[in-house]
Formats: C-alpha cells, sequence, structure tokens
C-alpha cells in the first residue's frame, strides 16, 4: 500500500495567509499542518509516501521534512503539479508512483483524531475498487455528499445547494491502481477543475465503491474558520494526551 499526500494549490481561500506559504504549511497547534496527514499514514503502517506539492513554495518542503528520516520508517518522494487542475490532476502525477499498487490518498489539509488503520486493513481485503470514508456534518453543502440506501453509496455530489444527506466524504481516499485510468476519463468541471469526486462516482457507478463512518473527530483547514477549529481540536487532543501521560 502506497500513500499520497495531495498538499499543492494556491489556498485562495485563505489569503493573505497563504500569500507567501503554501496552505500545508501553516501552523496547527504545535507542528506544520503537513505534519498531520503524514502521521496518520506511517501510523497506520503506510511508510512509502509521495507528496505532491504545487506553487512557487515548494521547496520549502524538501526544507522542511527532507527525506523524511525524522518520522523514522519513512520514505518520502516528492512531485510537482502546475497550475491548478484540480485535485484529480494532483493525484494522476502519483501514477507512476503508485504503479500497480493500491494507494490511500489523503488531501493535506485534512485532520482527524483517531487511527485510519482499522479502514486500510478493510481495503487490504477489498479485492478491487475504492473505498472512501464518511462524516456527519452541519454544513454538508460545502463537502462531496453522499447520498446511502442501505449499505451503498448511490450518488456523491459536490457542494450541492440541496444536500441529499448529512454524511460527507471526507478528504482520505483508498484507491486501487484503476484509478489512474479513471482520471484519464474525466472532463473539467464548470470551475475547470477534473474533480475527485467525479472519480468517486465512476467506481460508485460500477458497483465498486464502499464505505465506512469515520470515527472520531475531523476537520479540513482551508478557511478560516476550519483552520481555527482544526487548531482548537488538535490542541484538545494534545492537551489531554498530556493529562493522560
Ligand atoms: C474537497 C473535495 C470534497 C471533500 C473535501 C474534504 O473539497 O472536493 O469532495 O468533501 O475536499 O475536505 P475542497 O476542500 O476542495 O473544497
Amino acid at each position: 500500500m502506497k500513500g499520497v499526500i495531495l498538499a499543492g494549490g494556491l489556498g485562495k481561500r485563505l489569503y493573505p495567509l497563504t500569500k507567501i506559504t503554501n496552505k500545508h504549511l501553516l501552523p496547527i497547534f504545535s507542528k506544520p499542518m503537513i505534519y498531520y496527514p503524514l502521521e496518520t499514514l506511517l501510523e497506520a503502517g503506510i511508510h512509502d509516501i509521495l507528496i505532491v506539492t504545487g506553487g512557487s513554495n515548494a521547496g520549502d518542503f524538501l526544507r522542511l521534512l527532507g527525506d523524511g528520516a525524522e518520522f523514522g520508517n519513512c520514505h518520502l518522494n516528492y512531485t510537482y503539479q502546475q497550475g491548478e487542475g484540480g485535485i484529480a490532476q494532483a493525484l494522476n502525477l502519483a501514477a507512476h508512483f503508485v504503479g500497480k499498487d493500491k494507494a490511500v490518498v489523503m488531501l493535506g489539509d485534512n485532520i482527524i483524531e483517531k487511527s485510519i488503520a482499522p479502514y486500510v486493513e478493510k481495503f487490504q481485503k477489498q479485492s478491487a475498487g475504492a473505498r472512501v470514508l464518511l462524516k456527519e456534518v452541519e454544513d454538508p453543502e460545502r463537502f462531496g455528499v453522499a447520498e446511502i440506501r442501505g449499505e451503498q453509496i448511490v450518488s456523491i455530489e459536490e457542494k450541492p445547494i440541496y444536500p441529499k444527506s448529512s454524511y460527507i466524504v471526507i478528504g482520505i481516499y483508498l484507491y486501487d491502481s484503476n484509478v489512474f485510468d479513471v482520471v484519464k476519463t474525466l472532463k473539467p468541471s464548470a470551475r475547470g477543475e477534473l474533480e475527485i469526486t467525479d472519480v468517486n462516482n465512476f467506481y460508485v457507478s460500477k458497483g465498486l465503491m464502499e464505505y465506512d463512518l469515520l470515527d472520531g473527530w475531523w476537520s479540513d483547514a482551508g478557511t478560516f474558520d476550519s483552520l481555527l477549529r482544526a487548531n482548537n481540536l488538535v490542541a484538545e487532543k494534545m492537551k489531554e494526551t498530556e493529562r493522560v501521560r
């Protein structure tokens, strides 16, 4: 199993915080944002990781993380996304790295409380297809929203005005190696990007999409409010861990 962290984009919703740096290098409590998805993957036993970055501060990831030695058993690789082609275009840059393997793909601004190891384990046993993680939220219209019937996702809508449920697809996706063939079939959306939701809907349409409900809290960190929320959640978790020690 390979890991891919998508850490490109211009972070426009956080301007001017992102005027001179990449969103994923901004602080979340005591560490740069990129540390959290990296630690989430490593904790789940995924040690071969590709970081896809972009923009004018890509070199700072190398200065910050180097070869990953400070994280122990960790093999870091890097690639560069030209321009702003969307999450699925960034993912496509991982095709060579992932090869015939399976991959856990994480958006670099998604921060979670607990381990993803149980979901990774289930995906190891899944013969083919994809797996997403859902979370119930109060503002589903900001995200990819899953319509669920029984045990199956029947559709995912990206930022719908009228969400069909309050369950959203968080930015941690588990894919088989066919994902790169799926990306090739995509057309840019109205905002000119290759959408990860279109990738997921392809698997849904083939009956090859499974899901789990994420245990513990989750936050993205791409807006001022969610960045603040992520900071507060991590701060509480760190203090709780210290108290228990
Ligand atoms: C992206 C995805 C969306 C997903 C969200 C999770 O949204 O397009 O489907 O629910 O990440 O963080 P964006 O952060 O680009 O608005």
